[in-house]
């Protein structure tokens, strides 16, 4: 079967790492072009030091590209709170010996998508900030991407605002561009990340495996669950690892076709995903697929499946 090429954009990131590992246990599925970090959950030298590490201690890397240290037009506003000082807080990894391919992701990206002679699928998992620069910078590479697959945004609720989700929150002018650029987006919102939770069961479930890959993730969910659980929350959305399964498991989501735009204004709003929900109204074209539900059993089915394959395989 012929592969699908991607290319993901994230901040590591506890949720961005799951992300990752359920792409690289399906590289027979998966062409993994470039994994590209943007500045986000922390600093842009913090998640590309992660990234760096987790390939270390994997022993398995991709193309490792670095991207924007900071929004569009604001200041970063990090994710410390959730991930911790290093951006991945709970494991202790090793000292990188992976060093990053490319120091301009937005040169990478442009060249891997053009030098593909098939259409690629974007992954994106943290602020838009690097994809909103390459399609605005290099608009020649829209006609090679097929889809974008973001996390980000949310029909009916926030989580870093009542209103507006962190990823989109934390670059709309970005998120404008992207939402904007004629490209369908798949739109793993929380509407549908709030769905796909992992529980404390599963966790124990990890640890009691405890393999290269399993031990890892039970460690770093396992700090990823403290401040969930400080903000009252029973289970744990695994955000981005939405982005990476429904390229591989389009089946067990379902959604909606809406238009939705970006509240880009410095009001109660800001960075609010504003979908057009009135069903009376027709719109010559929509551009998102807001994806509304999962089936999370055959989700965590999955992903545990993706974990302990690399078990095996780094056995
Ligand atoms: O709101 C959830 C998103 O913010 C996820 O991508 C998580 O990694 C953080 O970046
Ligand atoms: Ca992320």
């Amino acid at each position: 079967m012929k592969k699908t090429n991607v290319l993901i954009d994230c901040d590591p990131g506890h949720d961005d790492v799951m992300a990752i590992l359920l792409a690289l246990a399906n590289r027979d599925r998966l062409n993994i072009l470039g994994v590209s970090t943007v500045a986000g959950n922390q600093t842009l030298d913090k998640v590309t030091l992660n990234l760096r590490k987790l390939y270390t201690y994997l022993g398995i890397k991709t193309p490792i590209a670095v991207g924007s240290d900071r929004p569009i037009i604001k200041e970063l506003k990090t994710g410390d709170f959730v991930h911790g000082e290093s951006g991945l807080d709970g494991f202790d990894f090793p000292n990188p010996t992976v060093e990053v391919d490319s120091t301009n992701a937005l040169l990478f990206m442009r060249d891997a998508l053009l030098n593909c002679d098939e259409k690629s699928v974007l992954i994106a998992t943290g602020p838009l900030t690097n994809v909103g620069l390459l399609l605005r910078v290099f608009p020649e590479v829209k006609e090679k991407i097929d889809y974008i697959s973001l996390m980000g945004g949310s029909v009916f609720k926030g989580n870093v605002t009542p209103f507006a989700e962190y990823n989109i929150y934390a670059d709309p002018e970005a998120a404008h561009i992207v939402f904007n650029s004629g490209i369908p987006i798949v739109m793993s919102g929380l509407d549908v990340t709030h769905k796909a939770y992992i529980t404390n069961e599963d966790i124990m479930e990890l640890e009691r495996l405890n393999g290269k890959v399993t031990g890892m993730c039970a460690k770093l969910l396992k700090f990823f669950t403290k401040f969930h659980t400080s903000e009252g929350y029973k289970n744990f959305p695994l955000h981005d690892v939405c982005a990476v399964m429904y390229v591989l498991n389009k089946d067990i989501f379902t959604g909606q076709n809406l238009l939705v735009q970006i509240d880009t204004s410095d009001t109660l709003h800001r960075g609010r995903t504003a979908a057009d929900l009135r069903e009376w109204i027709t719109h010559d074209s929509t551009n998102t697929l807001a994806l509304l539900d999962v089936d999370r059993n055959k989700f965590i089915e999955i992903l545990f499946d993706a974990f302990e394959k690399l078990d095996s395989e780094l056995a």
